[in-house]
């Protein structure tokens, strides 16, 4: 197993019944960079924030880049594994449900290679600015995963069409999909935490009022 050895920081939640998230930062962040957005989009709920463990001239990353957006897909599927086997590890020492990966970038671009190849491992997703992860994943099945895809119209790192597809990606494997395009560009805007926090809030009153039938 190599799941002990991510550095990250825990912070358990105080609304039991709210989901946890796993933060997942972009290119040449760190475990401490999302903690604020968690905050703010999931007041109370567990936050399990990781850094990445692969560094690109000292940043860390998720995964290995041959060049922007150009992926090296089997570091891809051996990292998305690794990661999801820290996150099973995790919710085992601290009790937790499956998370709601929300991440940033490449973050994010692990996050929707995760769910791609290790469904169980998560609840859903809220990805931010993210793009295919691998061209040809295996056939994963997403049913009951909610994912919300937030865009930028203007991004210039990750084109229009590669957000679309990668929504119709996960839809295609069942998982109930949202995507949502502003006008924006690689950068996070106020609008994305403004959806974020809505789109959680949506999510748990659902559960919250299955669980009161
Ligand atoms: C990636 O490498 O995951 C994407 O190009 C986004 C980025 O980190 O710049």
């Amino acid at each position: 197993m190599t799941s002990s050895n991510f550095i990250h920081r825990f912070e358990p939640g105080t609304r039991l019944e709210a989901s946890p998230l796993l933060l997942l930062h972009g290119t040449g962040g760190d475990e401490n960079d999302l903690l604020p957005l968690g905050q703010i989009v999931a007041p109370g709920s567990a936050l399990l924030s990781v850094r990445g463990r692969v560094l690109e001239h000292g940043m860390p990353r998720f995964f290995r880049r041959l060049a922007e957006g150009v992926f090296d897909h089997d570091d891809v599927v051996r990292r998305a594994h690794e990661l999801a086997d820290f996150v099973d590890t995790a919710r085992k020492t601290h009790r937790l449900a499956a998370p709601i990966a929300l991440g940033y970038s490449n973050g994010a671009n692990i996050a929707a290679a995760m769910l791609l190849l290790r469904p169980q491992t998560l609840q859903g997703g809220i990805l931010l600015r993210a793009m295919v992860p691998l061209a040809d994943p295996p056939a994963a099945d997403l049913s009951g995963r909610s994912v919300l895809v937030i865009s930028g119209a203007h991004d210039p790192i990750v084109p229009a069409a590669n957000g679309a597809q990668l929504a119709a990606m996960l839809s295609t494997a069942g998982a109930n999909v949202e995507r949502r395009v502003l006008p924006v560009g690689h950068q996070l805007s106020q609008a994305d935490v403004t959806l974020a926090k809505q789109w959680l809030e949506t999510r748990q009153a659902a559960a919250d009022a299955a669980v009161s039938g």
